[in-house]
């Protein structure tokens, strides 16, 4: 046996050391897709002798090209010229300026754009077609054709650094990650009430004092009480760091857009200049989060010292946008304010609305003045819009539907597809976000264009960008968290076409990218494996589908309370659900290893399920997940979080929800929750009414007050509410919801209309 084994391992280092064994390219899974991509049959072999051939214009691609095969693979390429070649040639006739050919054949990798831009794009495909991790010194290049440009002209990233502080280093890391996915617009939000993040050098207090507040809130802002962490807490970036940092973006490709708020979240600079605020009064940076009524007051000093911050801005900022903010800018000071009264009636404004889109207008014609655009979150349409400004639209799509008609430029970031701020996966283990649910394959379907937008005003809609506000999201190793791979999904959706995307496919593709986000250290949330329930009505039979999205592994399951194992049952088609039931599933791999964590779901089966239901109005896009089946579908909604599938939330309007029962039913009592987190401006209701239509013919109508509490979460119930005297079965049950009203003074959100969130309702 021994000699046996020698001779075979003799035999084994014969083989390495006489013949080249050649390298295996990977196959091709480019992220974002791109427009067209055919392979061939020829590998390219990229090794020592390989030599990059760029003109002038190139140089500096190529030049990125040659450090990454160093410092990646430790290849350093060859100085001289060879018939192994990568070759970078401009072509004017390129339609897109984006856009760019590489082609991949056994002895030449030829890249073809219009601009840098494109050719830098081709060298990130390029680099997509390399193994992850290999220090061998011969790579084999897939032989390819591809032909590529983006479906949009604004693909962004945004980054609050205000309410939580990231190093140069983690900034830079940032661009990094934004370049592999052909992203090219960095929204830096660099001012908040919470901290002042940019050096001017014209007001030192902006440094001393507007970047560091005294504390920190803990926990989510919901909990009660609210606690403080006592630390102070701050920083900013000088302005050598953020001309070191737009150099690094420009490298790669990326604008950076710098955003000065105004004229709310500005306590902090407030706190440094009293003076610039209605009052005069002294406060402090914010230590928590929210919405504050302490806001420019439009001075003369005011309007001075934005204007001198342009100054300072513009000398470091080249690209063609800043961001002024724009949004959740109460007017309750302005209101009191002789200055701003006196203001308004010399201006002939119609109201505070009207200040702000004079403040806005006036800021934009100095802005204007310096060579540059705003950009304004979609609050700048009240009140009329400044003339030249694009529209960032956060709130729903309507702001962007209103600007385009009004032919300003729009760019997408609806929370309910770009706030990556929000959870990704209603498991209960996640870490603490600020609310709302935004899964990966929601941020994969999104379509920037409006529905309600003709061919013609499309053309104003730029782009879209993925938000990521930093109120809970305290460290680096959690930006990553919260932004991987919702990004990556939204880098396709905002480059490849309609025709080209697919999520079943995106998913297989990101399963490798996930590989190369680990090799780069990025902490990525893996949701991959996780398995989504759903009770449905089949022929009036209920019953329970799973899915994956990975499509080639498989589901095991059980329903007897116990842990799914490699030899549980496997999933294959919706099963049948009589009883009260506890649903158990894991995805398993093919050699019996269990990936991702365990699925467990308890149905409730009550009258209500698998009922009709009707509602007067949609629930908001963003806290639809469930759609409205959620409400009578057997399971309830977290109980710390508002944001999951099984929770519904409505926005201002009265809400209606009928239930009509298949069959007569007997009815003895009705139950839901509802969600009372009023720092995010979700109250629940004063009252809730039935309308109850009996078998025999008549209807009871019913008042009920609800308790008012400052908890999380308000129960509501009722029992034997059909006198026994009708001794009746009902037909249809109609609860209605009347919105809270308007949010009272002093809380976050005063003077919007409240927010309505309904959990289960559970039908006895
Ligand atoms: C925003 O989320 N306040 C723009
Ligand atoms: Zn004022």
């Amino acid at each position: 046996m021994r000699v046996q084994l020698y001779i075979k391992l003799l035999f084994i280092l014969f083989l390495f050391g006489c013949t080249k064994i050649a390298p295996k390219p990977i196959a091709p899974n480019i992220i974002p897709k791109p427009l067209i991509q055919k392979l061939n049959n020829t590998t390219f072999i990229l090794d020592e002798k390989t030599f990059i051939e760029s003109n002038l214009k190139f140089k500096k691609i190529a030049f990125f090209l040659s450090t990454y095969f160093e410092e990646k693979h430790q290849l350093k390429l060859s100085t001289i010229k060879n018939k192994n070649t990568i070759v970078f040639e401009q072509d004017l006739s390129i339609e897109n300026d984006e856009g760019y050919l590489l082609k991949v054949s056994s002895n030449k990798i030829l890249i073809t754009s219009k601009t840098v831009k494109g050719a830098f794009y081709a060298v990130q495909s390029l680099i997509q077609l390399l193994p992850v991790k290999t220090n061998a010194k011969t790579i084999a290049i897939q032989g390819l054709e591809i032909k590529d440009s983006p479906e949009f002209k604004y693909r962004g990233m945004h980054l609050d650094v205000a309410r939580h502080f990231f190093s140069v280093n983690f900034i830079k890391k940032y661009i990094d990650l934004m370049s592999m996915l052909k992203m090219n617009t960095f929204h830096w939000h660099l001012t908040e009430d919470q901290g002042w993040r940019i050096e001017i050098k014209k007001y030192p207090k902006l440094q001393e004092i507007a970047a560091y507040r005294d504390e920190t809130l803990v926990g989510h802002y919901s909990e009660q009480p609210q606690k403080f962490d006592g630390k102070k807490y701050g920083g900013y970036y000088t302005q050598k760091e953020i001309k070191e940092i737009v150099a690094y973006a420009t490298e790669r490709q990326i604008t950076v857009i710098p955003e000065i708020e105004m004229p709310g979240h500005s306590q902090a600079a407030i706190a440094a200049y009293p003076e610039l605020g209605c009052t005069g009064e002294q406060v402090k940076v914010a230590a928590k989060w929210g919405v504050f009524d302490n806001i420019y007051c439009p001075k003369e000093n005011t309007f001075k010292f934005l204007e001198d911050i342009i100054d300072e801005v513009v000398t470091l900022f080249p690209g063609k946008y800043i961001h002024i903010g724009g949004d959740e800018a109460p007017k309750t000071n302005w209101k009191k304010c002789t200055h701003c009264q006196q203001l308004i009636k010399k201006e002939g404004l119609k109201d505070e609305n009207g200040l702000q889109s004079y403040f806005i207008t006036r800021m934009e014609k100095y802005i204007n003045s310096k060579g540059k655009q705003i950009i304004g979150w979609d609050e700048i349409l009240e009140g009329g819009l400044a003339p030249n400004a694009t529209v960032m639209s956060w709130r729903g799509t309507a702001g962007a539907v209103e600007a385009a008609k009004q032919k300003h430029n729009v760019i997408l970031t609806p929370a309910s597809h770009c706030y990556f701020d929000h959870y990704q996966s209603d498991n209960e283990n996640e870490p603490l976000a600020i609310g709302g649910f935004l899964p990966l394959e929601k941020v994969y379907s999104f379509q920037p264009i409006p529905e309600e937008l003709t061919e013609e005003e499309a053309k104003y809609v730029l782009g879209a960008q993925g938000n990521v506000w930093t109120e809970y999201i305290t460290t680096p190793e959690k930006v990553e968290y919260m932004v991987f791979p919702r990004a990556v999904a939204l880098a396709e959706a905002v480059w490849s076409t309609s025709e080209n995307k697919n999520y079943d496919n995106f998913i297989k593709r990101l399963e490798f990218f996930n590989k190369r986000l680990k090799s780069l250290d990025v902490n990525y949330a893996n949701h991959l494996y996780e398995i989504k329930g759903e009770l449905i009505n089949l022929d009036k039979q209920l019953s329970y589908r799973l899915e994956t999205s990975i499509k080639d592994k498989e589901i095991r399951f059980t329903t007897d309370d116990s842990e799914p194992k490699s030899t549980s049952p496997v999933y294959n088609n919706p099963f049948k659900i009589n009883a009260l039931k506890t649903i158990k599933a894991a995805i398993f791999d093919k050699n019996g290893n269990q990936l991702g964590q365990v699925f467990e779901q308890k149905i409730t089966l009550h009258k209500g399920v698998g009922e009709k239901i009707t509602l007067n109005t949609p629930p908001n896009e963003a806290y639809n997940a469930g759609g409205k089946q959620a409400l009578i579908n057997g399971i309830s909604g977290s109980s710390s979080r508002y944001g999951d599938k099984e929770w519904l939330g409505f926005s201002e309007k009265d809400v209606e929800i009928t239930i009509d029962f298949d069959k007569q039913t007997k009815l003895n009592s009705i139950a839901t929750r509802f969600y009372n987190g009023n720092g995010q401006w979700i109250y629940a209701p004063k009252e809730v009414n039935l309308e109850i239509k009996l078998t025999n013919g008549k209807t009871i109508s019913l008042k009920n007050k609800v308790k008012r509490t400052d908890s999380l979460l308000v129960n509501f119930s009722l029992k034997d509410f059909i006198p026994e005297s009708e001794n009746s079965k009902v037909d249809q049950i109609k609860i209605i919801i009347p919105n809270y009203g308007i949010i009272p003074e002093n809380k976050q959100g005063a003077g919007h209309k409240a927010w309505t969130f309904i959990d289960e309702i559970i039908i006895n």
